[in-house]
C-alpha cells in the first residue's frame, strides 16, 4: 500500500486488479461522454523533465474528463536542480495541487517528489528504471483483447537490463504480480540482473506466473498471445549506440520472428517506435498490430489512476448528491470505494 503509484512492486495483486477493473467503466463512460465529475476542482501537476506525447496528453485529457485540471510543466520550466532543491519543489507543489505526475531521466527525482510532497505522486516514466502507467495500460489492453489475465502468454524480446530495459522489466513485474506468463529473450549484455530476477521469481512463486528468461528470441515467441519489444536506441544511449545495434538487432521483431508466433498473436509496442530498428514496418503496420488501441488505452488507464490516487470519499459523495447516476457511474463508484477501502 502506498499513496503513490511509482513502483508496481508496492502493490498487491488485488490492488492492481482493482485498478484494472476500474478502467473498464472509465473507458465506457469516456466513450459515452458521461463520466462523473469525480475530480471537480482538483489539479494534477504534470512535471515533464523529458518529452512525451502519450503520457502528457493522456493525463491532461483524463483530468479534464473527470472535471479536474492538468497543469503541464514543460522540461526547463522549473528551478529544479538550478535554483531550487527537489525537496522544496515537492513541498511547494504539493501545497497547491492534489497530485503530481512526473517523468524524469532519474527514478530518484520521482521518489524524491513522492517523499516530500504530501500529495500522491504518479510515475510518468523514469528513463533509468520503470514505466508503471504504461505497464498498467498494456495489461488492460491484453485483457480487453483476450478476455483474460490468468493464462495469458506475453513474449518480450530485447533489453531487460537495469537502468535501460524499462518496458520489459515492468511487464515482467506485472506478470509476476498478476499471475500471467512472461517469456523473455534478452542478450546476455542486456539481460535482467540477478537481484531483479530474484524479486520476480519470488512474486511468481506466489501468483503462479510462469516466467521464462532466455537469450533465444525464437524460443519465447512460439506460444505467445502477445509479442512486444522496446526501443534499441533512445536518449542517453548515444555513447553505446553501435554496441546496442550489434547486440540487439538480432532481437528485432520482423516478419521472420513474427511468423513463428501462433496466428492469433498480436503485436504491441508502447510507442514511439523506430521502424527498421526494434520492429519492422511490416509488423507494426500489419493486420496483427494493436499499437494504436494500446496507445488510446493510456487515456483510459490514466482515468483509473487519476480517480484512484487524487480522489476520495468526499468526491464520491458530491457525485452521488448530484443525483441521477447512470449504471456505469454506479459501477465506477463501487470499484473506487473498494479501492479506497484497500488503502485505509
Ligand atoms: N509510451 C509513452 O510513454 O509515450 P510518450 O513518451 O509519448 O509519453
Amino acid at each position: 500500500m502506498s499513496k503513490d503509484y511509482i513502483d508496481i512492486q508496492d502493490y498487491s495483486k488485488e490492488e492492481l486488479e482493482t485498478l484494472l477493473e476500474l478502467i473498464v467503466p472509465m473507458k465506457a463512460g469516456y466513450k459515452a461522454r458521461e463520466l462523473p465529475a469525480l475530480l471537480d476542482r482538483r489539479t494534477l501537476s504534470m512535471v515533464f523533465l523529458g518529452s512525451s506525447l502519450r503520457t502528457r496528453m493522456s493525463f491532461e485529457v483524463a483530468m479534464n474528463a473527470l472535471g479536474g485540471n492538468g497543469l503541464y510543466i514543460r522540461p526547463g520550466d522549473l528551478h529544479l536542480g538550478v535554483k531550487e532543491t527537489l525537496k522544496d519543489t515537492a513541498i511547494v507543489m504539493g501545497s497547491m495541487c492534489d497530485g503530481i505526475v512526473c517523468r524524469s531521466p532519474q527514478y530518484s527525482d520521482i521518489a524524491g517528489l513522492a517523499k516530500d510532497a504530501k500529495v500522491s505522486v504518479i510515475n510518468g516514466m523514469a528513463d533509468d528504471c520503470n514505466h508503471p502507467t504504461q505497464a498498467l495500460c498494456d495489461v488492460f489492453t491484453m485483457y480487453e483483447k483476450s478476455g483474460k489475465i490468468k493464462g495469458l502468454n506475453l513474449a518480450f524480446v530485447g533489453d531487460t537490463s537495469k537502468g535501460f530495459g524499462v518496458i520489459g522489466r515492468d511487464l515482467m513485474l506485472m506478470a509476476s504480480k498478476l499471475g500471467f506468463n512472461f517469456y523473455c529473450a534478452s542478450p546476455k549484455e542486456y539481460m535482467v540482473d540477478d537481484e531483479y530476477r530474484k524479486m520476480i521469481m519470488d512474486n511468481a512463486s506466489k501468483s503462479g506466473a510462469e516466467i521464462v528468461i532466455t537469450e533465444d528470441p525464437k524460443e519465447v515467441v512460439k506460444n505467445a498471445d502477445f509479442l512486444t519489444c522496446d526501443a534499441i536506441t533512445w536518449y542517453g544511449f548515444e555513447d553505446e549506440e553501435e554496441d546496442r545495434f550489434r547486440i540487439l538487432m538480432p532481437y528485432q521483431v520482423n516478419k521472420e520472428l513474427f511468423d513463428l508466433t501462433p496466428s492469433h498473436c498480436q503485436f504491441m509496442h508502447c510507442l514511439p517506435a523506430k521502424r527498421g530498428e526494434e520492429v519492422t514496418a511490416e509488423v507494426i503496420d500489419g493486420p496483427r498490430s494493436i499499437v494504436f488501441d494500446q496507445a488510446e488505452n493510456r487515456l483510459h488507464a490514466e482515468l483509473s489512476l487519476c480517480a484512484a490516487f487524487l480522489g476520495d470519499e468526499k468526491d464520491i459523495k458530491n457525485v452521488e448528491e448530484s443525483g441521477n447516476l447512470s449504471e456505469n457511474t454506479k459501477q465506477i463508484i463501487t470499484i473506487l470505494r473498494k479501492w479506497y477501502a484497500m488503502q485505509n
